[in-house]
């Protein structure tokens, strides 16, 4: 029998940026809806999730907009893989595949917790420094 996925908030999440965290305690709640979601559920919890991700992304992309953040090509990459997988995912569901809706919720979840604490708290550090130091901030590596 498969193991029931959840997602549920946890202190390592808290980066310390009020609007990541904000749209990171969003995007827990969202995921969490569509995996609880029923069949009869699934395409709205999807819908809704889909306009948390684009807005959440939408925010920490424009925030990698903003200067020269040395890692902003692959954090870009994932989010624009995960919204290509939710359209994927919404179209089969239309075609009434709820099997496919429910992989990608738990694929989400295992997801979640690998890019807030690797990729989201490399930006909210970034940030912090930059908005402490008010000027841009170089990561240049000391032996260089
Ligand atoms: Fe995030
Ligand atoms: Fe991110």
């Amino acid at each position: 029998m498969e193991i029931p996925a959840t997602v549920t908030w946890q202190r390592e999440y808290e980066l310390g940026d009020a609007s990541m965290d904000a749209a990171h305690r969003e995007f827990v709640q969202t995921l969490s809806s569509l995996l609880t979601a029923s069949d009869a559920e699934l395409p709205g919890a999807l819908a809704l999730f889909r306009e948390h991700a684009e807005q959440h992304f939408g925010q920490e992309d424009a925030l990698m907009g903003q200067g020269d953040y040395a890692s902003a090509q692959c954090h870009l990459d994932e989010h624009r893989a995960v919204l290509t997988s939710i359209s994927e995912v919404q179209e089969r569901l239309s075609a009434g595949d709820c099997a496919v809706a429910r992989r990608l919720a738990r694929e989400l979840a295992r997801w979640f917790p690998e890019h807030t604490i690797a990729m989201d708290a490399g930006l909210a550090a970034w940030a912090a420094k930059r908005r402490l130091g008010g000027h841009k901030i170089h990561f240049v590596s000391r032996s260089a």
